[in-house]
């Protein structure tokens, strides 16, 4: 069994991606692991005793930096192909120090299992991100009201909390990390926890399928009340985490882009049916079945109707940036509208330089489909604009080189052997020069 790396050694290499456009995406992707479920399945790692085994664990950059913490607190980590295992029994700390949290803003969701684990946690704030300000007042209200102290004065975390008490917590947004995190706090408090208003993210009932398998009481994960019953000895257990949608939703709209057919193994249609829909009514093919989504698309593609970023099962604000570049050629004006996020348009300048017509005006940005699209140096601005640029660039005249990758490696694989399987003409070289 091979150790997990400590280092990032793979990512810190100055990277670029090159594309050039014009091939059609045609064959068959199986779909990695969800990003956005294993990061809080790595924490609840924390809460059992023994070995957890996860299953179709993602190779990425966010996932090294959660290994990176969990072995900072004294576990052991170890990683055989797709599958990663923990052992929490040595926990020797429960801090997290501002160089790892800074590394990856949703490290805080550790700070419900540490609290569970140790009664103490201490963790640089997380601060502001490339999405705008990351604010976290809902974990912190809702640990208080379970019954820990927190001190979050000068950029660090202090929390404390000799004993956890369940009681009902009504969240005034349903916010997908403050339920993960009270859902973990609440493992270990003495008592009944009710979460009203939760996320309904199926990255939530994936925390609740794995805290289960490891011995936990909890009901409800998928609706808008969870009831977690705290308390309860944890063990390891074995777990398989579900498909990464947003990975999916990624290969449906270059697919769009680019034309042709794609079918995503694994990829489920219930929880993308808000993509989907859209998909099918600009113009695309999309079958969703047991064993995976196809997505075909022929004509040019038509403006639906304005896409509105909402919590799950709405639009969801990861999947906006990566639908607006398959949608830069389309007949008519697409509207977007981000509700989430303040700062989630930065990949529109860079869209704009492959000669996408876009305007923004404060949440809303409307694409006024162009006839072409052509190659340019872009920069990735965030994850899932990195993306976008390359789901773009399948479908601009020429070359495009993309710059800051490091940006698409926290969430995909390799979104470059990805694309390459399905026939498009996409590499990864060694930065020379910023655009
Ligand atoms: C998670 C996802 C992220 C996705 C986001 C929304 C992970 C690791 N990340 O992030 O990919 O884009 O859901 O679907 O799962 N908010 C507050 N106070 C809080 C917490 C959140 O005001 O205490 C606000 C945020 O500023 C944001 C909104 O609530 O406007 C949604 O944030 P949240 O659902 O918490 O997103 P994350 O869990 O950070």
């Amino acid at each position: 069994m091979e150790e997990y790396e400590l280092e990032h050694t793979g990512y810190a290499r100055q990277e670029a991606v090159l594309v050039r456009g014009g091939n059609r995406l045609c064959g068959e992707l199986t779909v990695q692991g969800a990003k956005n479920s294993t990061l809080p399945l790595l924490a609840a790692a924390l809460l059992c005793e023994g070995e957890t085994v996860l299953h179709n664990c993602p190779a990425l950059s966010d996932v090294h930096t959660a290994v990176t913490i969990l072995r900072r607190l004294g576990c052991r980590c170890t990683h055989t192909g797709d599958t990663l295992t923990v052992c929490a029994d040595g926990m020797t700390r429960c801090d997290i120090p501002h160089s790892l949290m800074r590394e990856m803003r949703s490290s805080v969701i550790f700070l419900g299992a540490i609290l569970a684990r140790c009664g103490q946690a201490s963790l640089s704030s997380p601060g502001g991100c490339e999405l705008g300000p990351r604010p976290i007042d809902l974990h912190l209200s809702g640990l208080r009201m379970l019954g820990a102290e927190i001190d979050d004065t000068g950029g660090t975390l202090r929390c404390q909390a000799g004993k956890l008490t369940g009681r009902e917590i009504v969240l005034g947004f349903p916010s997908v990390g403050a339920t993960e995190n009270l859902m973990l706090a609440a493992c270990g408090a003495e008592g009944v926890t009710v979460l009203s208003n939760a996320a309904r993210e199926p990255e939530i009932e994936d925390l609740q399928g794995f805290l289960n398998t490891c011995g936990a009481e909890i009901t409800g994960a998928g609706t808008s009340t969870v009831v977690i019953r705290g308390g309860r000895p944890l063990h390891g257990g074995t777990y398989t985490i579900l498909p990464d949608r947003i990975a999916a939703a990624t290969y449906l709209c270059g697919a769009a882009s680019a034309g042709g057919e794609v079918f995503l193994r694994d990829a489920r249609e219930e929880h993308l049916s808000a993509v989907t829909a859209v998909l099918r009514e600009a113009g695309c093919d999309v079958t969703g079945g047991s064993a995976g989504i196809v997505c075909r698309r022929t004509g040019r593609l038509t403006a639906p109707r304005p896409i509105r970023t909402a919590p799950y099962p709405g639009f969801p604000t990861d999947a906006q940036a990566i639908l607006m570049a398959a949608l830069l050629r389309c007949r008519g004006a697409a509207v977007f509208e981000e509700n989430l996020f303040s700062s989630r348009y930065r990949h529109v300048d860079e869209l704009a330089r492959m000669g996408a017509d876009i305007r923004v005006s404060g949440r809303t940005a409307v694409v006024l489909g162009v006839e072409r699209l052509h190659g340019a140096a872009v920069r990735c601005t965030d994850l899932r604009g990195g993306a976008a640029l390359c789901a773009a660039a399948l479908a601009a005249e020429g070359e495009t080189s993309i710059s800051d990758i490091t940006h698409i490696d926290r969430g995909y694989q390799s979104i470059e052997d990805d694309l390459a399987a399905l026939g498009a003409d996409i590499r990864r070289v060694e930065e020379t020069a910023s655009p």
